[in-house]
C-alpha cells in the first residue's frame, strides 16, 4: 500500500519515526511529508533514511513533478501523526500553505489524523469545532490517549502508540492488513476478501450512514422525539466498514447501550453526534459531498416547534396547556435524492410503515419509494414491538420505481449486509 505520513510540529513527532519504521516493516511504501515545524523536532535525514524516499515540506520543491497534487492523488492512505491543533485548524479551513495541507486537499483516499496536544488545547471549542468539521467531511480523527503530556500535566491529548495508530488507520482501508503488533509483512490481498472471509466489495468507497432519531427542542428541557435506538443504522455502518468502506456515522441520540458500543474501543468509523434534524441535515450533507453512498437510516422528525424559548415553559395554574405550533422540517432524503451531491452517488432510504385502511405496509412503502426518488428504499413494518429497539429486523428492499429487488430478515447486521449487497450492485 502507498501511505503518506504527514508529521506536524510537536514533541510527539519522535513517535512518527517509530510509526514510519513499523509501516515499512509491514511492507508498505511510505512517503513522509513533515511540516516546517516538524523538522524542528526530527531532521529530514531520519525520515529519508527510514522511508527510502525524499522528504520535502514545500509546494515549490519538485515543481515539474506537480508533487503537491500527485502525492495525494496516488496515495492509498494518508496518516498525519502527530496532528497538532494548528494542522487541524488549517485542514478544517481548507488552507494549502505547505506541501502537507495541499496534499490533504488533493487526497481522495482515507485520511486519518492522530492528534497530540495539551488537554486544554484539545478541549478548546475551536479545536472541538475543527475536529467536528473534519469528521463531518469523512476524515478519521483518532481519539487521543490519556496520560503523561510534555510538561508535568496529564490528561487526554497524548499521541496513541504507533502500533495503535497503524492498526486503526490500516483497518479503514482493509481489515485484512491489520495483524498483531510486530506482525510479518502482509501483502495487499489480490482477491476482494479479508482474512476472516468478509467480502471487501466496498473497499475504498466512502459511505455516510445516519442513525438514531432526531430530537426537536420545545424548550431547554423538553423535546419531541421518537423511539429509534439507532441499532439498524449502526449495524449498517459497521457492516460497511467490515466490507472495506470508509464510513461516517451521523448519530442522532442513539440508545445508551448503542452509544457505548459505537464509542468504546477502536472505532471502525468516524462518528458525528447530532441532536436535531437541522444538525443531522448539515452533518449528512457535509460528509455526503464526497460520498459514494448515503444511507438515511435515521428516524427524522417531520415537524419541529416553530419557536424554542430560551427559558423553560411554565405551567400556569388554572390555564390549560399552551398549544405548540409546529413547522415542517426539510426532507433530507428527498433533497439528497433529487439534488445528488455527487453525480454517481447512490442514495438509500428507509420507510418505517404500519398498514392501515388506505393500504398495506408495502403499498405505503411503494408510494414512498416513488415520492422520495432514492435508488433503494428498505421498507419495514413498525409498531407493536416490531422494528424499533429490537435485535432483529425484516425489510423488503424496493428500487426507486417501487419494485421489489430483495428481501432480508434476521439480525440487524444480517439485514445490513443484505442491503449492502443490493447497494453494491448499483455502484459503478
Ligand atoms: N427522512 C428524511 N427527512 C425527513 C423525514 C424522513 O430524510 N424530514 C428519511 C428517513 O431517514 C427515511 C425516509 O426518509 O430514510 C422515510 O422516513 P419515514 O419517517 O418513514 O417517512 P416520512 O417521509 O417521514 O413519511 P411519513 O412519516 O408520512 O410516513
Amino acid at each position: 500500500m502507498r501511505i503518506l505520513l504527514g508529521v506536524s510540529g510537536g514533541i510527539a513527532a519522535y513517535k512518527a519515526v517509530l510509526l514510519l519504521r513499523l509501516l515499512r516493516e509491514q511492507g508498505h511504501a511510505v512517503r513522509v511529508i513533515p511540516t516546517r515545524a516538524a523538522l524542528e523536532f526530527v531532521g529530514a535525514p531520519t525520515f529519508e533514511a527510514l522511508s527510502g524516499e525524499p522528504v520535502s515540506t514545500e509546494v515549490f520543491d519538485d515543481v515539474p513533478g506537480v508533487q503537491h497534487v500527485a502525492l495525494g492523488q496516488h496515495a492509498d492512505l494518508v496518516i498525519v501523526a502527530p496532528a497538532t491543533a494548528d494542522l487541524m485548524a488549517r485542514a478544517a479551513a481548507g488552507l494549502a500553505d505547505d506541501l502537507l495541507t495541499t496534499t490533504l486537499l488533493a487526497a481522495r483516499c482515507p485520511v486519518v489524523l492522530a492528534p497530540a496536544m495539551h488537554t486544554e488545547m484539545w478541549d478548546h471549542p475551536a479545536t472541538r469545532a475543527n475536529v467536528a468539521t473534519l469528521r463531518g467531511r469523512g476524515v478519521h480523527v483518532i481519539e487521543p490517549a490519556s496520560g503523561r503530556l510534555t510538561g508535568k500535566d496529564t490528561g487526554p491529548g497524548r499521541l496513541p502508540d504507533p502500533e495503535e495508530i497503524a492498526r486503526e488507520a490500516l483497518s479503514l482501508v482493509d481489515p485484512a492488513l491489520v495483524g498483531p503488533v510486530g506482525a510479518q509483512p502482509v501483502e495487499t490481498p489480490t482477491s476482494a476478501s479479508s482474512a476472516d472471509g468478509e467480502h471487501l466489495d466496498l473497499a475504498g468507497r466512502r459511505v455516510v450512514v445516519s442513525a438514531g432519531g432526531t430530537r426537536e427542542a420545545i424548550d431547554p428541557v423538553r423535546f419531541i422525539g421518537n423511539r429509534s435506538s439507532g441499532r439498524q443504522g449502526v449495524a449498517l455502518a459497521q457492516a460497511a466498514a467490515a466490507r472495506g468502506a470508509v464510513v461516517t456515522l451521523v448519530a442522532a441520540n442513539l440508545a445508551a447501550d448503542v452509544t457505548d458500543q459505537v464509542l468504546s474501543g477502536p472505532r471502525p468509523c468516524s462518528v458525528v453526534q447530532v441532536e436535531s434534524t437541522a444538525e443531522l441535515r448539515e452533518a449528512v450533507r457535509a460528509a455526503g459531498a464526497e460520498a459514494d453512498v448515503v444511507v438515511m437510516a435515521a428516524a427524522v422528525a417531520d415537524f419541529r416547534p416553530a419557536a424554542t424559548p430560551d427559558a423553560k415553559i411554565k405551567k400556569v395554574p388554572g390555564q390549560g396547556p399552551a398549544p405548540i405550533e409546529l413547522v415542517e422540517n426539510p426532507d433530507i432524503l428527498a433533497e439528497l435524492a433529487h439534488e445528488r451531491l455527487r453525480a454517481d452517488q447512490v442514495v438509500v432510504g428507509f420507510a418505517a410503515e404500519t398498514g392501515d385502511a388506505t393500504g398495506s405496509v408495502l403499498d405505503h412503502g411503494r408510494a414512498k419509494a416513488r415520492r422520495k426518488g432514492a435508488d433503494l428504499i428498505a421498507v419495514n413494518a413498525v409498531g407493536s414491538g416490531r422494528g424499533f429497539g429490537t435485535e432483529s429486523n425484516e425489510v423488503t428492499i424496493l428500487d426507486g420505481a417501487g419494485d421489489v429487488v430483495g428481501l432480508a430478515s434476521g439480525t440487524k447486521r444480517e439485514v445490513a449486509d443484505a442491503l449492502w449487497d443490493a447497494v453494491a450492485k448499483l455502484l459503478p
